[in-house]
């Protein structure tokens, strides 16, 4: 008889009789044995790596700042089922690292319970807790600010006792083995217990007592759930043709992911910024003992503190911040600083600005505005007012390709954010407020951030399309991304003609169609595309569609007929033949113009017939009446009607891949 989960138990009753150590053999074996992993070390989209020492599975985002330590049971770190919860973990976004504490030595599903003891005496869980160290260190010294871990079994009581130190921000631990009551007294961060009904090892009545302790400490948050009518095991050794097996495991997963999100996501906000504040001062703020604006000491400061000094003070600092890797950089000023903030939004050098209750701004700052920017103001604020502020927005809400977001606080005065007394409680709750306002608009473009990043080849270029027949904008792209991307798409705009787009103006007698056709051809879109595709799957993106417009809807139908993307959407396409549409293997869309002699309705609606006879292939096809070719992102802005069909159009993007990538 098999039965590796006695380990724990002789460990922890090593004084009780052999007798009762028979008879829980007897009972744990039937649990602990059910579905060993068959260890694969190829298993998972992600790669081994070495960090800390120790060799790791890493999945997920390498430049996240929150990484997850997924901790293995017994079997060790090349359980495919470990490594597939890992790869989930990381498709939210955490960097996800599963170390080989057992140095490619896992438990023998066939030692002896000699053996088994010998085993255990080499890799011991506080082992295990001292090993976690350098890997822990390794993570922070990459950019890592907050780090969870998950334990199963072993692995639990692993997390236990890192959870003793601030070297990990949050734990979970799933069915472990024995944890001690001393153990969970020194608990200090967050943790979550997740056991299963029918398990010997750390019984319901054991982990609810954990739960107690834990809930009288004074700033531990804790969390215990016990999984009905599973077993020891249920959360990475469950059958894969064991429906409810599945959904149980499956739900303790969402259980870690939430408390995770819960827990570390809050500090991606607090802390997942690198926040610089410089003293653009020189050691020399503004005297207190300056009366009010009008007097001589406060001008011939500000003559020297100027805000336009402020602004090319700025700029080494962010070519010093770009210079160590910082991709991304949003800026937020106040009063003064506000001034400074709207100027450096005038210029590539930072990618969004949140504006506090600034000093004086001229419309002409404003009009120059070219990233997106929110501004905070005062109810009751001389230097800037709220009709001023409110003038601002409509002035930046009329710029097209410039996000916007304004803000009137009501009952606060200028200076309200910051300068606030601890004692006034609704003073604390407004100026939080602009905090949390300003934080979610960094979150909002840092997001879009990952988009501008990836076409950054393509943005500096950006001209105007122009044709004779119809006006539209490039920019209308850009916007649609934004809109998908708000839906809570990572979306990516690359940039397939290498700064050389179609040339825009047709009355260049030096045009040359056929050239440039045949320098971007198709078949080289899609191949690109695929590099691009690959990139994203290696950052941990588990679910790709792709959508595309007149010579990119000719590249998404080719895609199609790969396994690179799950799902697409063809909009008013160039010209695709039957046995491209044949391939056709995802689930694809087709958007047409009833105008439109490149993609008319009759042939979009004859491959339609054609997908819909293609057995698992699901497909749709649309025509939107009274619009050209070109209408869902080359429309004019001032044309209601031909704004709504373009939205229309978008919608069902969306709703086509809401459906077939989430
Ligand atoms: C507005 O757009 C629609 C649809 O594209 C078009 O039929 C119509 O002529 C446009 N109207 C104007 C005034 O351009």
């Amino acid at each position: 008889m098999k039965v590796y989960c006695s380990l724990f138990w002789g460990v922890s009753l090593v004084y009780c009789t052999c007798l009762s150590i028979i008879v829980y053999l007897r009972m744990a074996s039937s649990q602990c044995l059910e579905n060993p992993p068959s260890l694969d070390s190829t298993s998972g989209i992600g790669s081994v790596q070495e960090i800390g020492d120790l060799k790791a599975y890493v999945t997920g985002p390498q430049d996240s700042k929150l990484a997850i330590l997924l901790i293995h049971d017994a079997f060790g770190y090349e359980a495919p089922k470990l490594r597939k919860l890992a790869d989930k973990v990381a498709a939210n976004g955490f960097l996800v690292v599963v170390p080989d504490f057992f140095y490619g030595d896992p438990l023998d599903p066939d030692y002896s319970e000699v053996d088994r003891q010998a085993w255990l005496k080499a890799h011991s869980m506080d082992k295990g807790c001292e090993d976690a160290k350098p890997v822990i260190a390794a993570l922070r010294s990459k950019g890592v600010t907050s780090i969870g871990a998950a334990g199963f079994c072993w692995g639990g009581v692993v997390v236990v006792k890192l959870a003793r130190s601030k070297d990990i921000q949050a734990g979970v631990v799933l069915h472990p083995g024995p944890i001690t009551e001393d153990d969970i007294n020194e608990v200090i961060c967050p943790i979550a217990i997740l056991g299963a009904e029918i398990d010997r090892f750390s019984p319901p009545e054991q982990l609810k007592h954990l739960g107690e302790i834990l809930s009288t400490k004074s700033g531990v948050d804790s969390f215990v759930k016990i999984f009905p009518g599973v077993n020891h095991g249920w959360a990475v050794r469950y059958s894969d043709d064991d429906e409810s097996a599945v959904k149980s495991a499956e739900e303790s997963h969402e259980d870690m992911l939430n408390w995770f999100t819960k827990k570390l996501a809050d500090k991606v906000a607090a802390n997942g910024f690198l926040v610089v504040v410089p003293d653009f001062f020189y050691g020399d703020p503004l005297d207190l003992g300056i009366p009010n604006v009008d007097s001589p000491d406060w001008k011939s400061w500000l003559k020297v503190h100027g805000m336009d000094k402020g602004c090319e003070d700025a700029k080494p600092v962010i070519s010093a911040l770009r210079s160590k890797g910082v991709t991304s950089i949003g800026a937020a000023g106040f009063c003064w600083g506000g001034v400074v903030v709207v100027k450096l939004a005038r210029s590539d050098d930072i990618q969004a600005g949140v504006v506090l209750h600034p000093g004086p701004i001229t419309d002409d700052d404003i009009n120059e505005v070219k990233r997106p920017i929110a501004i905070l103001g005062a109810e009751i604020d001389n230097s800037s007012p709220p009709e001023k502020v409110k003038h601002f927005g409509e002035i930046l809400s009329a710029k097209s390709g410039v996000d916007s977001f304004v803000k009137i606080y009501p009952g606060v005065s200028h200076g309200w954010s910051v300068r606030y007394s601890d004692d006034d409680e609704s003073a604390v709750k407004s100026a939080e407020e602009s905090h949390e306002d300003m934080l979610n608009w960094f979150t909002k473009c840092q997001v879009k951030e990952v988009f501008s990043k990836t076409s950054s080849r393509a943005r500096p270029n950006i001209k105007p399309y122009k044709t004779r027949n119809s006006i539209g904008y490039t920019l209308h792209i850009w916007k649609l991304a934004d809109k998908v991307s708000a839906n809570g798409f990572l979306v990516v705009v690359p940039d397939f003609f290498y700064g050389d787009p179609y040339p825009y103006d047709l009355d260049d007698p030096k045009l040359d169609r056929e050239a440039w056709r045949k320098a971007h051809g198709k078949d080289k879109g899609c191949e690109d595309a695929k590099t691009v595709i690959s990139a994203l799957r290696s950052k941990g993106v588990t679910s790709v569609g792709a959508a595309g417009f007149c010579w990119g809807g000719v590249v998404v139908v080719k895609l199609a007929s790969s396994d690179y993307i799950q799902a697409g959407v063809v909009l008013h396409p160039g010209r695709i033949t039957e046995d491209e549409i044949n391939e056709v293997k995802c689930p694809i869309s087709i958007l047409g113009a009833e105008i439109d002699s490149a993609s008319p309705p009759e042939q979009m609606k004859h491959f339609g017939e054609i997908l819909s006879a293609k057995p698992g292939v699901d497909s749709f096809v649309k025509i939107f009446p009274g619009v050209n070719h070109g209408w869902s992102v080359r429309y004019d802005d001032d044309n209601e009607s031909a704004v709504k069909s373009a939205e229309e159009s978008h919608e069902d993007m969306l709703d086509w891949f809401t459906k077939y990538i989430k």
